[in-house]
């Protein structure tokens, strides 16, 4: 099975996921980053990541490789921005076709539970009405005890 886990990560607990899985499952690592990027921290991280996500902003991304026709599973990492997915995977979703791809999402957040970023994604995604989810709270502050039995069980659902 050929796999590509596909990850957007502002502060670290998205790419903390996608490399674990990547060490668990194998795959192609894709790390989207945009050519302008998102403030980091301080008040403008949320206002303008915040406005550009509600607003459905597809920013231009730095070159990476990604072939839509060879993977046999596509999973999407990311963290919640207001409710919805990060502006780099909306652009993303709209310059690849994933519909004939098994695709599983794993979601970030501070404290939601990621259902309505999901429903975002599910949304901008053709052919994809339930993947599987992992949806996870700031998974890389090492406060969740559970979090290598939800891997290990996600993952065992993908194998
Ligand atoms: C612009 C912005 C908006 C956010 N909106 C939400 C939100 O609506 N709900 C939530 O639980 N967390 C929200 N967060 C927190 C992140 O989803 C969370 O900290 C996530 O783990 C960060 O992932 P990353 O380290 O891969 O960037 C937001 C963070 C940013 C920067």
């Amino acid at each position: 099975m050929k796999t590509a886990i596909v990850y957007y990560s502002l502060n670290g607990n998205s790419e903390f996921m996608a490399k674990n899985l990547a060490g668990r499952l194998g795959g192609d690592l894709v790390r989207l980053e945009c050519q302008k990027p998102y403030p980091a921290r301080g008040p403008l991280k949320f206002i303008k990541g915040g406005k550009d996500a509600m607003a459905g902003v597809e920013p231009p991304l730095r070159p990476y490789t990604f072939d839509d026709t060879g993977y046999d599973l596509v999973i999407l990492a990311f963290p919640v921005w207001a409710d919805k997915v990060p502006p780099a995977i909306n652009t993303f979703l709209r310059d690849h076709d994933l519909s004939g791809v098994r695709v599983a999402l794993v979601v970030s957040s501070a404290g939601g539970s990621g259902e309505k970023c999901v429903a975002d994604c599910v949304s901008k995604m053709r052919g994809q009405a339930n993947p599987p989810v992992l949806s996870l709270r700031n998974p890389a502050d090492g406060k969740d005890a559970q979090l290598g039995e939800k891997l290990e069980e996600f993952c065992s659902t993908l194998r």
